[in-house]
């Protein structure tokens, strides 16, 4: 029966009003933001928000990646998550523009009044870094955000239970450490991969780079572009860096081997959404570099090159920070393609067909 009086509405079903009653600054905060200081705020919680979004993405991803056994049909699935994600990071990249409409000017006006406050304590950045796999030891200039919550929580600046979260994101496998299992497990040949198998298919590999460089050389050689020597010294040193990387300390890594093979033969039917899941993940983790590296040009162009209210060196600690790579393996990869006609051949290509429906 309808009911006038709980009815849905627009205000209700979104909370509007609530929404719009936290542009104010903490309880107590006078004066109240003038208008600049309004717009600061509102364009930090949009980011706030859409962190919010990925890392309920990341949430799905990271339940549907823990299977031990990964349906085909989640890989699609997966997919539309991370490509969820992108979008999000793609726009909050191009969100920078509606923060620099505030002149260095304006900022300097209410920026003492952030204190030590910074980007550097969003949790929920750090949450979405931590899913994904980013470790302590990799961060730039010794910044260490979880032992800066810690100080935080124990003089009460910053809830338990967000910090009790974030460690139990560190602690559990993140996005990364599933994917390299699942790529370990990747068939090769139409077989469950062993260490055998696998070495097999890595040294049939660097047999093809090699043959590919021999025919390099002697071209280049034959067009006057170099000496044979220095060409084959330049040559061999790739080779010999795409051996580290698919038998590091001579044993066939099997995830790295795994990804190879997906992204080698990427045209095989069963390898296309494996291949398209591996480019979703690259193309999120690069609009992350471009969110990064645009919000460094933005605080380049707001405060110069002074330290951070968070207390780093700013602008030169930013940047750095687009050095990040979670997924290093994916990228490092590309470095060792050969083209599809150079590849060796497989011995059960039909392995890798959809079933047949007929
Ligand atoms: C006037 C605008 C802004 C300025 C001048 C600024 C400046 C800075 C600086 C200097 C840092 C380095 C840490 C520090 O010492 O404070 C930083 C970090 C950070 N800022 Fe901003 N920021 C601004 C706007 C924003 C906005 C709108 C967001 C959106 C949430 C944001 C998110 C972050 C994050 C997540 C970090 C940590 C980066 C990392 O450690 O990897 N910033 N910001």
């Amino acid at each position: 029966m309808a009911d006038s009086d709980n009815r849905m509405t627009y205000d209700g079903y979104l909370r509007i009003q609530d929404l719009l009653s936290l542009q104010d600054g903490p309880s107590g905060y006078l004066p109240k933001p003038c208008h600049n200081e309004m717009h600061f705020i509102v364009v930090h919680q949009a980011f706030e928000l859409w962190f919010k979004v990925i890392l309920r993405e990341f949430d799905e991803i990271h339940k549907k990646m823990s299977q031990d056994v990964l349906p085909e049909q989640t890989i699609p699935e997966l997919v539309h998550h991370f490509s969820r994600c992108t979008s999000v990071m793609r726009l909050m990249a191009g969100q920078w523009d509606v923060m620099q409409t505030l002149s260095p000017q304006e900022f300097l006006s209410f920026r003492h009044r952030l204190g030590t406050s910074s980007g550097f304590e969003s949790w929920q950045l750090r949450a979405i870094e931590l899913r994904l796999g980013l470790k302590s030891h990799d961060r730039v200039q010794g910044m260490d955000p979880m032992a800066h919550f810690e100080k935080l929580m124990n003089s009460g600046s910053l809830d338990k239970k967000i910090y009790d979260e974030l460690v139990i994101i560190q602690n559990s496998p993140s996005i990364a450490d599933l994917l390299r299992q699942w790529l370990a497990r990747t068939p090769v040949d139409g077989k469950t991969p062993t260490v055998e198998s696998m070495r097999k298919f890595t040294q049939k590999h660097l047999q093809s780079m090699q043959e590919q460089a021999d025919s390099a050389i002697k071209h280049m050689v034959a067009v006057g572009m170099g000496d044979e020597k220095s060409l084959r010294e330049r040559f061999e040193k790739g080779i010999d860096a795409a051996r580290d990387f698919l038998e590091p300390s001579g044993n066939v890594d099997l995830a790295r081997a795994g990804l190879l093979f997906i992204e080698s033969y990427k045209d095989l039917p069963l390898l296309s959404w494996p291949r398209r899941l591996l480019d979703e993940i690259v193309a999120f983790e690069q609009s992350m570099l471009h969110f990064r590296s645009h919000h460094a040009r933005m605080v380049e162009r707001m405060i110069g090159r002074r330290i951070g209210t968070g207390g780093s060196s700013g602008v030169d600690y930013l940047d750095e920070t687009v050095k990040y790579r979670v997924f290093e393996d994916l990228w490092k990869v590309r470095t060792i393609l050969i083209r599809a006609d150079a590849l060796p051949e497989l011995s059960k290509p039909e392995y890798y067909d959809f079933a047949d429906q007929t």
